[in-house]
């Protein structure tokens, strides 16, 4: 196996280059690992191995113990029984962070990006560019040194940008090119595409495959089985803590892949875009929006005009940055409209005051999660009543009913399949699909009159999608107005119509369901001639 070991930089291969054989040593394993959380067995006793130049899938459940195994493979929690092994090696010690770095890199479900910082900066993050010991930064060889690691891997982006600024993708650029720089062979990706726009992922994965071909090892986490089938070699699967299934991707139909995911009892599977057969007459109109205009980097809006009716579900589809979001944004009072008004029954809706916003009705699950959904250090329980506090406040003394919070908490977390040990069990040690689960109990709970969801199963698995989907499906037919934005073709099959923008502007609408995948795309890609749907 000449030439293949996963060392420095100095044996790095050319990107891409197949023409010398990838080798196979494994540069991630557990070994008979197990971690439990005072009573969660997270993973009990599980065996996997990552090879150099395959790219091997993690799939399972919310909360089957798939980020657990990532801690553990990183260094952040060491394993309660079991062995980590690193490029053959054992593990270093859990202090020597340095030691780590080298030899694993993960792009974490949420971002590690420090934003204020450059590129540059980003990339070399708490390592010294002057040789070991010097605690002197030197600003122009990190610079350059940032430069050649994106170029030799074929990454296009401007090293003295801030990070701030850069989108989600390009963040994940900076987390593998850091990873990369420091001569890690062994990435680990963690649901990387949940919040990425369709091109974006396609890129992704030609980053992928080039890093696999160049002799890296990955361990790709996802929740969407397609990209599994797509850029993996070998799959593994998860499932409350125990490893279930293993094998080669070529060997597994999905069939079984999600069977194993499932367990015993497998759920109705969400055929795509099977939308709900309702149609009017809808209810009194609800949210009222006319001639948005709205400047934003993240996507403008222009002149565009939409309404929303109680039992109505609105789609609003759109690729990143086409201004789908930003409506959403501007409907709950985060953004301020250069032209155009927003009413919610009737009343205008503030810029700015997103509090007063809520106040007039709106139940809002915001496409970032981590910095607008929940309050991390507060339990399952109270999170999901936060937004209901008012209501079950009412005693004299103005005490909050605990037995009322639990049950209306407890009915939430039934309904959502919620997956925790306790209503009090904080919400940031939740899995992180069950912490998105959480955000949409908490909009539904104080049942708004008008709901606006952005992209509301993001990280959420097969099964529980479902369950989630329903929800909100059951609160439109019980009269809420509802307003979806989402990329996912699966949310829309609770959307009663569709509304497809392109640049900022409305390019097409769809009215009567089943939705026609291929002409969806069409619209949503900006391809179709703009207009109402004819049928
Ligand atoms: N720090 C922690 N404290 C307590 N429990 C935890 C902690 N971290 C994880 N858990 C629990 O361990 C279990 C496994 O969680 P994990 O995050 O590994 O799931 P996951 O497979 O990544 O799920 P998801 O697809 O939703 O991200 C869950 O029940 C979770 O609540
Ligand atoms: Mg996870």
């Amino acid at each position: 196996m000449q030439g293949n070991s996963p060392g420095g930089p100095a044996d790095r291969r050319l990107p891409g280059d197949r023409s010398v054989e990838v080798g196979t040593e494994p540069v991630g394993e557990a070994d008979n690992v197990s971690k439990t959380f005072g009573e969660t067995r997270a993973l009990i006793d599980v065996s996997l191995s990552v090879l150099s130049g395959q790219c091997h899938g993690l799939v399972g459940r919310n909360g089957a113990g798939k980020s657990t195994l990532v801690t553990l493979l990183t260094g952040l929690a060491r394993p309660d029984r079991g062995v980590i092994r690193l490029g053959g090696q054992p593990a270093p010690n859990l202090a020597d962070r340095s030691a780590w770095l080298a030899r694993v890199a993960c792009v974490y479900q949420k971002s590690m990006v420090v934003p204020p910082l450059t590129v540059a900066e980003n990339v070399f993050l708490n390592r010294p560019t002057n040789g070991e010991r010097s605690a002197i930064v030197s600003w122009s060889r990190m610079r350059k040194q940032a430069h050649e690691v994106m170029l030799e891997w074929g990454f296009d982006l401007d090293v003295d940008q801030e990070a701030g600024r850069l989108t989600v993708e390009q963040r994940q650029i900076v987390e593998i090119a850091r990873a990369l720089s420091i001569g890690a062979r062994f990435l680990i990706l963690d649901e990387p595409t949940a919040s990425l726009e369709k091109a974006a992922v396609e890129r992704l994965f030609e980053r992928v495959k080039r890093l696999r071909d160049g002799g890296v090892g990955i361990l790709y986490i996802s929740h969407h089985l397609e990209e599994i089938y797509e850029i993996c070699d070998q799959v593994s699967v998860l499932r409350d803590g125990e490893l279930v299934l293993h094998g080669r991707v070529k060997d597994i139909s999905q069939e079984n892949l999600v069977a194993a995911m499932v367990g015993s009892a497998p759920p109705r599977r969400a055929t795509e875009i099977e939308a709900v057969q309702k149609r009017g007459p809808f209810g009194e109109r609800r949210l009222h929006v006319s001639n948005l205009s709205v400047h934003s980097r993240s996507g403008s809006v222009d002149d565009v005009s939409l309404e929303v009716r109680a039992g109505e579900c609105l789609g609003l589809v759109g690729l990143e940055g086409s201004g789908s979001s930003t409506v959403a944004d501007a409907v709950v009072g985060l953004v301020k409209p250069a032209a155009g008004t927003i009413a919610v029954n009737g009343k205008s809706v503030p810029p700015g005051k997103v509090n007063a916003v809520l106040h007039l009705g709106v139940g809002y699950v915001p496409q970032d999660r981590h910095a607008r959904g929940f309050a991390p250090q507060l339990g399952v329980g109270e999170n999901l009543t936060l937004t209901v506090l008012d209501r079950i406040a009412r005693n004299v003394l103005g005490v909050v009913s605990f037995q009322e919070r639990d049950r209306i908490a407890q009915e939430q977390a039934k309904k959502l399949q919620i997956v925790a040990r306790s209503l009090d069990q904080p919400v940031s040690s939740l899995s992180g699909g069950n912490q998105q689960k959480v955000v949409v109990g908490r909009a539904l709970a104080p049942d708004p009159s008008v709901l606006v969801v952005v992209n509301p199963t993001v990280g959420v698995d097969v099964a529980s999608k479902e369950a989630l989907l329903d929800a909100v499906g059951q609160a439109r037919d019980a009269g809420m107005a509802v307003l979806c934005v989402s990329d996912d073709f699966e949310d829309l099959r609770i959307c009663t119509r569709l509304v497809v923008m392109v640049r900022g502007r409305i390019a097409a609408e769809f009215d009567r369901p089943p939705w026609d995948r291929q002409r969806l795309i069409a619209a949503v890609e900006g391809l179709e001639h703009a207009g109402v749907d004819q049928r």
